[in-house]
């Protein structure tokens, strides 16, 4: 991408397990655009034990949303980082009707607009095998999964060498309030996305490459 051109904003949006992080990673690297993740942030505030990851831990242990006003504040700040001028791949954020209305705003308020916005569609027994077998890294974030994608060296990152943990929200009770969560407050996005004209569909229920493909070619399209 040229400093000319249009700055590309992408919103990654699915339930959680959907392949949000696997597939923004992806595009980040092909596109050379950063990956702004919002559960990333919080995860990252956590381990260095900071007044919002304190904050966000309360939320994030129930499978419940952190407050809007909190979460607006921290992406918007990280938007607003020079690395961010030729556009960004937003994961995890918005999902809620307020936070996609704040986006649009600051956006609408420099002259930029939403691009695409990806919907990765994945069967609910499927998300629920994939959050199970789920492992990430603690040093670099690289993600894994035993059956799908799993580590040359049991426990150990093919990237790095650092340690693969299990997510604290990746046990079942709270796997399940999280599918409950998006299904009341994210899912209300499709259909707003949908009406601005820059939703598409794709069938996350295929090999990554698979889907990365597909993705690429509509986004380039
Ligand atoms: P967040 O970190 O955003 O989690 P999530 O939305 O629940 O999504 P996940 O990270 O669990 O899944 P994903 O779609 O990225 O899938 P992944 O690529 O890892 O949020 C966590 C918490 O933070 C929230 O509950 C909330 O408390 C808080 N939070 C975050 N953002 C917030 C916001 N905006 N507002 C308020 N609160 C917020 O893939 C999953 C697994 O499947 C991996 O093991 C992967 O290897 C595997 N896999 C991926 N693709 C495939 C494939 N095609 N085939 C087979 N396996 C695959
Ligand atoms: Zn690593």
């Amino acid at each position: 991408m040229t400093a000319t051109s249009t700055p590309l904003y992408v919103v990654m949006l699915g339930a959680p397990g959907a392949g949000k992080g696997t597939q923004a990673r992806m595009l980040s690297e092909t596109l050379g655009l950063p990956q702004v993740s919002s559960g990333d942030i919080f995860r990252e505030n956590l381990k260095n034990q900071t007044p919002l990851g304190l904050l966000a831990k309360q939320y994030m242990d129930n499978g419940a949303l952190v407050p809007d006003d909190v979460t607006i504040n921290m992406v918007m700040e990280r938007l607003s980082r020079s690395d961010c001028a030729a556009g960004v791949i937003l994961d995890g954020f918005p999902r809620t009707l307020a936070q996609a209305d704040a986006l649009d705003k600051a956006l609408k308020a420099a002259n930029l607009a939403i691009s695409r916005v990806p919907l990765l569609e994945v069967s609910d027994d499927a998300l629920i095998n994939r959050l199970a077998g789920r492992r990430v890294c603690r040093d670099c974030q690289a993600m894994y999964h035993l059956e799908f994608n799993p580590p040359a060296v049991e426990g150990k990152c093919d990237k790095c060498g650092g340690e693969l943990y299990l997510r604290a929200d990746d046990n079942p009770d709270t796997v399940r309030n999280r599918l409950f969560v998006y299904y009341k407050q994210t899912a209300p996005l499709i259909g707003y996305y949908y009406a601005h004209g820059v939703l598409f569909s794709l069938n996350g229920d295929q090999p990554m490459e698979q889907v990365q493909a597909e993705l690429l070619a509509a986004i380039q399209a």
